[in-house]
């Protein structure tokens, strides 16, 4: 390819091919464990099993690999991002602090992965700036997790069709008025839909949302002051007035301090477990339908909306010192 910007055009439409992300590892002659990141594995042949990857001319572990007996990939889970750039550095050794174990050759193997191939290496070709190696399967294992994903130059997470399709399934809406996919009322509607779940559980503690808030951001900082809380919630529109803080603290919930400082007693936190328990049950219905990667998914988008909206209100999960 000629011209440069002919060269970025083409990296680019390649990049319109959703891959997985995987990780192939060797060990060199002198027993130095050597890998990379790589996205151009792919399946061969299923008898004899077979896979190929390849790999740029200018990789140090080129010769590793041309030399190697051996090598395995390991296709990486959605929450191995880390690890992904971690092996896509030069130089770095990319092995310290990892659990390995050892296979075929003693070939490194990395834990945590979706899935493993160790392969024997059957057949090495020139691939222009690349050079192709075809791997016979030897052996593999496979634990059910979501990959790891990469597009448009940048990792994605999968996410099964058929359920994304159900939620985004609407209509054309008459002008004017909120459709079903009206980010505030989808928002809107998930939340109170949820917390109706909890509400059986905040009554029989004689409690509401904006106590609940309360007793939350105590529970992940506690020795708060009620404007400090107030800051913290400020998304709920809620206020917390000196009479609700009365009407905790006369119940056993929280006590006061001199420096009118919020604190949780012994009945505040086995509430504040139980209600706990309740929101994860809670949170556990809502997402039934979906699979662990969906989950992370939803969450880190919904992270995405909180953060492009945020007034920039106080990090509830920030430490703060001790007062
Ligand atoms: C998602 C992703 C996919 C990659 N795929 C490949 C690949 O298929 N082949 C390759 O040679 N390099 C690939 N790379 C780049 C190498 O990981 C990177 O150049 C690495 O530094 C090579 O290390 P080495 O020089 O120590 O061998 C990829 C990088 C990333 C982040």
């Amino acid at each position: 390819m000629a011209a440069n910007s002919d060269a970025i055009a083409f990296r680019s439409a390649l990049g319109a091919f959703t891959t997985g992300v995987t990780i192939v590892t060797t060990r060199d002659g002198a027993g130095v464990d050597c890998g990379l990141t790589a996205n151009s594995f792919n399946s061969v042949s299923l008898d004899p099993p077979m896979v190929l990857w390849s790999l740029a001319r200018t990789s140090q572990s080129m010769d590793a690999f041309r030399g190697a007996s051996h090598f395995a990939v390991h296709i990486l889970a959605a929450d191995q991002e880390a690890l992904s750039n971690g092996f896509a550095k030069r130089g770095a050794d990319k092995f310290a602090g990892l659990q390995i174990e050892r296979g075929a050759s003693d070939v490194p193997l990395l834990t945590g992965c979706t899935a493993r191939f160790q392969c024997r290496t059957a057949y090495q070709y020139e691939g222009g700036d690349h050079i192709i190696f075809v791997g016979e399967v030897i052996a593999f294992d496979h634990e059910d997790r979501g990959p790891l994903l990469f597009h448009g130059g940048r990792y994605a997470l999968a996410a099964r069709k058929a359920a994304m399709l159900t939620a985004c399934d609407t209509g054309a809406q008459p002008a004017g008025s909120f459709g079903e996919d009206f980010l505030g009322y989808l928002l809107g509607r998930a939340h109170f839909q949820l917390y109706g779940r909890m509400q059986k559980s905040l009554s029989e503690h004689h409690l509401d949302a904006t106590d609940h808030f309360i007793l939350s951001v105590l529970g992940i900082n506690d020795g708060r002051t009620a404007a400090e809380i107030e800051g913290v919630i400020g998304y709920t529109g809620a206020h917390i007035t000196p009479d609700r803080i009365a009407s905790l603290a006369a119940r056993g919930i929280v006590r006061t301090d001199p420096t009118d400082r919020l604190w949780l007693t012994g009945t505040g936190r086995r509430t504040l477990v139980e209600l706990a328990a309740a929101a994860k049950a809670a949170e556990e219905d809502a997402l039934g339908a979906f699979d662990e990667n969906e989950t992370a998914l939803l969450k880190h988008l919904l992270k995405h909306v909180i953060r492009s909206t945020d007034p920039g209100l106080p990090d509830p999960w920030a430490a703060q010192e001790t007062p």
